[in-house]
């Protein structure tokens, strides 16, 4: 069974976060879900929960997430949050999950963790309203040791393929208070100021990629708001995060 650092974890957020809690529970049905119900139960206090094993993840789009016991970093972390515009927030999270974990970790856009064209992460956000505030909750799942492609649309990376020693609780360690202070930031300042180092991570820069809904382009990284930059044959179209999905076209 993993031991997780969540004394360590606390002692370095709650300065950041007053009330912060971490909990890790041995089995629930989906981190987001059970954080999601309770925001909208009004339960507000900044909460980082732990599932070692999830019953139902949920990836975006309606996917399913799966994920070994043991072999996976599987949280979300819930907080008030209140930013002008949302755009591009799952971009700032994962710029700063991979600034903190490894160089070797690019960004495939809108929220995937990838390392050489394999799916090292994902990330899921949502939000809810109670009493008139509101609230995210970041999901975020992180394939530590390797797993098995069945099943998955891109082959699989592991976190141990770039920090051989790495453990579930060690990354959770290390990429909590960067996120936290992303998360802070991103609601004073939006995601431009953050174009750049996305830029240097993006994994479709250059590349000929096609959409889910049927969009073919050649990718040119993204604007301040985080949409997606498509040149096609008539001219550069801005692709919206919600409810795409985005893949390189094999050559
Ligand atoms: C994706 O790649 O589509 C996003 C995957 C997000 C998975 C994480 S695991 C922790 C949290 N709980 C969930 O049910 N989903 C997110």
């Amino acid at each position: 069974m993993e031991l997780w650092p969540a004394e360590s974890i606390w002692e370095a957020v709650s300065p950041l976060l007053p009330g912060f809690t971490v909990e890790v529970l041995p089995e629930i049905d989906s981190s987001n879900t059970e954080l999601m119900r309770r925001a909208r139960a009004g339960q507000t206090e900044p909460t980082l929960l732990v599932a070692e094993r999830q019953t139902a993840g949920r990836g975006r789009l309606g996917r399913p997430w799966q994920s070994a016991v043991g072999d996976s970093l599987t949280f979300s972390l819930s907080l008030p949050y209140a930013p002008r515009d949302w755009s591009g927030l799952s971009l700032a999270v994962g710029l700063s999950v991979a600034e903190s974990l490894h160089p070797g970790i690019g960004l495939k856009w809108p929220n995937d963790l990838w390392v050489a064209d394999c799916k090292l992460g994902g990330i899921l956000i949502e939000a809810a309203t109670a009493g008139g505030r509101s609230q995210v909750v970041v999901g975020i799942g992180i394939n530590i040791r390797p797993r098995s492609a069945e099943g998955l649309s891109t082959p699989p990376a592991a976190l141990t393929e770039l920090w051989p020693q790495a453990t579930a609780g060690q990354a959770l360690l290390r990429l909590m208070p960067p996120l936290v202070r992303t998360l802070q930031d991103f609601e004073q300042r939006g995601f431009a100021p953050l174009q750049p180092r996305f830029e240097a991570r993006d994994v479709l820069r250059g590349r000929e990629v096609h959409t889910g809904d049927g969009l073919r382009g050649q990718a040119l990284g993204v604007g301040p708001t985080g949409a997606l930059r498509l040149l096609q044959a008539d001219g550069e179209r801005l692709i919206d995060s919600s409810e795409v999905s985005v893949r390189p076209t094999p050559q």
